[in-house]
């Protein structure tokens, strides 16, 4: 008797008491913090494993399955990835100011210079003032055009010397011309000079690119740091310290030139040298000071963020002529009729060119040069969609599967099929979403008339002055378009063609 007495309101208070609290959970999680679906985690790892040797291609098929919001958990890190251009609308403009950070990583700490550039530094009245200082004093509209010597020179240049392997009918590397071609021009831009005897700044560069788009376990498992098991840590501080004294070689050789002795024009390190030890952004007391570091710094995330960038748009772009002879001979047509065939593209030809804007345009839908643009990290927790996002989620925007969306490109989207863009003329200025290669929102790339005018040139030339044929009887359609994946997706094999000269000029053959 006595038992069932406290028995009975015994279990049916246990019982209320769970019922209550399993509801309130559930009903937290729905309403606060439901997290966006997503694939089964391991732990530890979390989804790592899944990632494969092509993320943007993996997270895109995941995306079909999961959604256009969907969650991942990359080791500790808790991440979201967007796949379509509704969401990235949502995340990069109507919420973009809680996005615009970026996930600090060992690779971008240790050689970037952390948060004393702009590319990686998270976002702040420092980001904010570096960028405006970058956009107004080195990237403006009339510096791009202050640089325009530079790449007309250095294209001649190049087409002096394929002249030369015309005559002799020789496979050309076209990576590789395309990549020195760049490379020439964006370090006469930011450093004065091209080469130097005393050290190998390229490779320095190429191996800090490798760094940055390396796979580090370290930066998502974070108790795994201190033992360095890939050797990553001190590969990084290698190639940053050499970097670093470069850099410091280059910048002082800039101090030491005088006014008077400068043959050379006026380039980036000049330009942040005349305001060294001012405060970066005067309109703003808390910026700072800007010091060498932060000089350092700059230089280094303006020459990764060119270099690569340019190359891969431009391989890209004459792969995908050399493989539609159609499109190919619409282009050279276009400027033969804006230009003649008597002389070379000048800059001020570009705005009369229609179909290159397309050609171009249709290349960044199709190949994003960084497929999943740059890491952002969420500054407030915040709820998007009825989804829950948690302050420090990475957040990762896959622009290579928005380009690629059969709901908005229909059913050739993956197609290189210029017309497409007939009557949809893009301006990446942060409005349209359907293709976004330049990303958006506040961190959107500071580059991309420099980037867009160097693209257009040097296609336009390469198509203008030149013929282009596939070596070894390979047909235009079996050209291989397989890409790598790293910061940037270049040609998996790099692209080779025989050139033939097309312009009637006989005494620059001669
Ligand atoms: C075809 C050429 C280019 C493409 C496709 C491109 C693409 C991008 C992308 C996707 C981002 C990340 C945007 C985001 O997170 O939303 C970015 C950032 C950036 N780009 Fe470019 N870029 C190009 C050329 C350039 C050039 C020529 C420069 C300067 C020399 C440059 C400087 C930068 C910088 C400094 C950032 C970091 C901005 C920040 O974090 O605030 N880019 N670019
Ligand atoms: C072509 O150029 C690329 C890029 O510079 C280089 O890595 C590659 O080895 C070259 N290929 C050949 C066959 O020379």
């Amino acid at each position: 008797m006595f038992s069932t007495t406290i028995i009975i309101p015994f279990i049916l208070f246990t019982f209320t008491y769970l019922l209550f609290k399993f509801y309130l959970r559930e009903k937290q999680n729905t309403i606060n913090h439901k997290k966006p679906p997503g694939p089964p985690t391991l732990p530890i790892i979390g989804n790592l494993h899944m990632l494969g040797k092509l993320p943007h291609r993996t997270l895109q098929s995941l995306s079909k399955k999961y959604g256009s919001i969907m969650s991942l958990q990359l080791g500790q890190v808790p991440t979201i990835v967007i796949s379509s251009s509704k969401a990235a609308e949502s995340f990069l403009k109507t919420h973009d100011i809680n996005f615009a950070s970026r996930p600090k990583t060992q690779a971008s700490q240790l050689i970037f210079y952390g948060s004393k550039g702009l590319a990686f530094s998270e976002y702040g009245p420092y980001w904010r003032s570096v960028k405006k200082l970058c956009t107004l004093k080195l990237l403006s509209a009339s510096k791009v055009e202050m640089f325009g010597p530079i790449r007309k020179k250095e294209l001649d240049v190049l087409v002096k010397s394929l002249e030369k392997v015309v005559l002799v009918g020789e496979v050309v590397n076209v990576s590789e011309i395309v990549e020195n071609l760049i490379e020439d021009i964006v370090y006469k831009m930011i450093l004065g000079r091209g080469k130097y005897e005393q050290f190998d700044l390229k490779k320095l560069v190429q191996e800090g690119m490798a760094m940055l788009g390396a796979f580090n376990l370290a930066d998502y498992v974070s108790w795994l740091g201190p033992f360095d098991l890939q050797g990553f840590t001190r590969t990084c501080k290698k190639t940053g310290k050499a970097l670093d004294e470069v850099l410091e070689m280059i910048i002082t050789e800039h101090e030491q030139s005088t006014n008077v002795d400068k043959v050379r024009h006026e380039d980036f390190i000049d330009i942040l040298l005349s305001i060294v030890h001012q405060t970066v952004d005067p309109e703003n007391e808390q910026s700072g000071v800007i010091d060498r570091t932060n000089i350092k710094a700059i230089l280094l995330d303006m020459i990764v963020a060119g270099i690569d960038t340019a190359t891969t748009t431009i391989e890209w772009a004459l792969s995908e002529l050399f493989r539609h002879p159609r499109v190919m001979k619409k282009l050279q047509d276009e400027i033969q009729n804006e230009v003649g065939n008597k002389r070379m593209v000048e800059e001020n030809d570009l705005k009369k060119l229609n179909y290159l804007d397309m050609v171009v345009d249709e290349t960044l839908r199709l190949y994003p040069v960084g497929p999943l643009l740059l890491p952002r990290e969420c500054r407030e927790s915040i709820t998007i969609d009825g989804y829950f996002i948690k302050e420090k989620t990475r957040v990762i925007v896959n622009a290579w599967a928005i380009g690629r969306d059969s709901n908005i490109w229909l059913e050739n989207a993956d197609e290189f099929y210029p017309e497409r863009f007939s009557d949809k003329k893009m301006n990446y200025q942060g409005q349209q979403f359907e293709s976004i290669p330049f990303g958006s929102g506040r961190r959107r790339c500071p580059g991309i008339q420099l980037g867009l005018v160097t693209v257009r040139f040097v296609v336009a030339q390469l198509v203008h002055c030149f013929n282009w044929e596939l070596p070894h009887n390979i047909s235009p359609s079996n050209l291989n378009m397989e890409e790598k994946f790293g910061v940037t997706i270049p040609r998996a094999q790099h692209l080779h063609a025989i050139p033939s000269y097309r312009l009637e000029c006989d005494e620059k053959l001669e």
